[in-house]
């Protein structure tokens, strides 16, 4: 072994040994491309880097690590620019999302709407019988269609829809709602939620105290007979809030607009 340099096993770092004159392992200057300006410079790096590295060596394999991740994101960029710009993304209702594309919407979604909910307060007088049936009969008028109603258990629009509108006949089964959740279920409806069919019925002209009424009449929904169903609907003013005065909307019904259960809406 020359004198100054270090009997390390192969394959560990060789931990300089200091020279009486400068300071520095002498092994350092026996490499190439190493001058005492670089051991200078490279001293004021960190002692890991130091201990472990020929930083020149260090300096070429991070060039070439950045080279290939720079390579490789030209690469999924130009092919991200092709299936964006030829077209090939499928946004046809009847195809599903693969899985992990769901799950990422779907996770998006809940931790959104957990983040706006958080300083909404439900009113105490959720379960107030007027309430109830003033959110029945909008419920029929507005969202049955979609979200089904005790004893239909399917729609021709909700079959068509992706994603597909909960069954909120069912949603609960027969426990009551957390005020967490009636806070959640007044925001959807108030704010709607952005590519799925799900309305924000406020831009419509519903007023909060009418949206409230529907969430109350979602938490009792799911213990209704098709028959109590019915009669509370009957019972209730029909499709009464006050929104935009349109076809359908505070107007005799528009053809194939529902407004009673049970009543034939079209044929084709
Ligand atoms: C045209 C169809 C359509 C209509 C009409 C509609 N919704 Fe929805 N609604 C949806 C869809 C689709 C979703 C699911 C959206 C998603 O998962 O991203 C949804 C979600 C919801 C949710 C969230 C349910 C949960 O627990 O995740 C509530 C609450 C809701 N709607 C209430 C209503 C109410 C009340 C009305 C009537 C005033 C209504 N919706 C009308 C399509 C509709």
């Amino acid at each position: 072994m020359r004198d100054g340099e270090v009997d390390a096993p192969i394959g560990e770092c060789a931990r300089p040994q200091q020279s009486e004159t400068d300071g520095i392992g002498r092994q350092y200057f026996d490499r190439p491309g190493l001058t005492q300006q670089s051991i200078a410079k490279g001293r004021r790096l960190p002692g890991a880097f130091l201990l472990c590295c020929n930083g020149v060596m260090m300096g070429k394999l991070l060039l070439v690590t950045f080279a290939l991740f720079g390579a490789v994101s030209a690469i999924a960029c130009a092919f991200g620019a092709a299936v964006y710009y030829g077209g090939y993304i499928d946004i046809s209702a009847d195809t599903p999302h693969e899985a992990i594309v769901f799950d990422f919407i779907e996770e998006a979604r809940e931790r959104a709407i957990a983040r706006q909910v958080r300083d909404i307060t439900p009113p105490t007088d959720l379960s107030d019988p007027e309430r109830l049936d003033r959110g029945a009969g909008n419920y029929q008028a507005m969202c049955a269609n979609c979200h089904l109603s005790p004893g239909i258990s399917n729609s021709e629009i909700r079959q068509g829809l992706y994603p597909t509108p909960p069954d909120l006949t069912k949603r609960l089964g027969k426990r009551e709602p957390s005020s967490a959740e009636s806070a959640r279920w007044f925001w959807v409806i108030k704010h709607g939620i952005k590519a799925s069919a799900m309305p924000a019925w406020s831009k419509g002209g519903m007023e909060a105290s009418a949206i409230w009424d529907l969430t109350a009449f979602l938490a009792r929904l799911p213990a209704l007979s098709p028959e109590q169903y019915q009669s509370i609907v009957a019972a209730s003013d029909g499709h009464a809030h006050s929104g935009l005065v349109e076809m359908g909307h505070d107007a005799p019904s528009a053809p194939g607009h529902v407004d009673k259960p049970g009543s034939k809406p079209h044929s084709h």
